[in-house]
This record gives structure tokens, sequence and C-alpha cells, in this order.
């Protein structure tokens, strides 16, 4: 379990296990839902965990992990921190989620979130959303590992955008 900001040797073991389940899973779609699951399982201050892929003007939710579901399945582009950082192609970090008009409520229990695009070929196919109960629980840390995480995940972020 990995406590505050995840540090460099829990990183690597992160990615690690990230590359393990990618090749030991049978499908785009379950590596994508094991990996919001271990995210979940191991960085306490990640409290819901969502990948969504884009499929034309809209971001689609395709695996979450976290105690409740989410309305907001269908995102379009430019829409909430999720459709803005899909437009700008960058990582947005909201340390105060209430003071954030842009931002577009899913949990009353949420109180900052991280946004990271998933770029394949230098265009956004999807993006990893985090939620956490924490105020202001994303640093640099997270940023750095999610944006690997990101480009580890994209080939099948892709697939499943394509396929489906
Ligand atoms: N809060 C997001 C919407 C997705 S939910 O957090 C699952 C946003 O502002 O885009």
């Amino acid at each position: 379990m990995i406590r505050g900001m995840p540090v460099s040797h829990d990183r690597h073991d992160l990615l690690r296990r990230v590359n393990k389940l990618i090749a030991e899973s049978p499908t785009p779609q379950e590596a994508i839902q094991r990996t919001t699951a271990l995210l979940e399982e191991e960085v306490r201050h990640y409290s819901w965990i969502g990948i969504y892929a884009v499929k034309g003007d809209e971001l689609v939710l395709t695996s979450y992990s976290g105690p409740s579901a989410t309305e907001h399945t269908r995102i379009k582009l430019g829409v909430g921190i999720c459709g803005l950082a899909a437009l700008q192609e960058k990582t947005i970090i909201v340390p105060d989620v209430r003071k954030d008009s842009r931002y577009l409520m899913c949990f009353p229990s949420t109180q900052s979130e991280i946004v990271v695009p998933i770029k394949s070929g230098g265009k956004v196919v999807g993006e990893i959303d985090i939620d956490s109960d924490e105020i202001a629980a994303f640093g640099a840390s997270d940023k750095e590992t999610l944006e690997e995480i990101a480009e580890r995940i994209a080939p099948l972020v892709k697939r499943i955008a394509e396929e489906t």
C-alpha cells in the first residue's frame, strides 16, 4: 500500500505490475479493468479510478474501480475537467473541486481530481480520471507515474476505441 505520494521504488513497482498485467491479460478490456483495480488497491489517496476512450466527439467510460458508479459515462469533448484535458492534450490537476467551476460533480465525497490524457500517435485516444476524497491529493509524482501508465495502456485504449 502506497501512502501519500508514491516514492520512486513504489512507482517502479507499480509500473512493473502494469506491464505484467498487460502481458497477462487475455483482452485489452481486461487489461484496462485490472489497471484501474490495481490503482485502487495500491494507492490510498486514489478513491475512484476511471478510464475513458475517445469515440467521435465523446469520452466513453470503458472501465472503473471505486465504491460507486458514475452517471458520467459519456462526456462531450470540452465539457468538465475530463473534456478539457482531452482538448488541451495536457494533464489537469484540480486541488479543490469546489473551487473549480469547470468540474462536473460525480461523487459528493470527492475533494480533488487528476485527469491524464492517453495519447497514441500524437492524438488523444482516452484518459485516466482519478478522484480523491482528500483535498489537494495529487502532485508531481502522481502526474509522472500516471503519464507513464497512460503511455503503456495507450495501444489498448486505442484498440478499445476502434473496436466498440
Ligand atoms: N469530474 C469529472 C467528470 C467525471 S467524474 O469525476 C467520474 C469532470 O469534471 O470532468
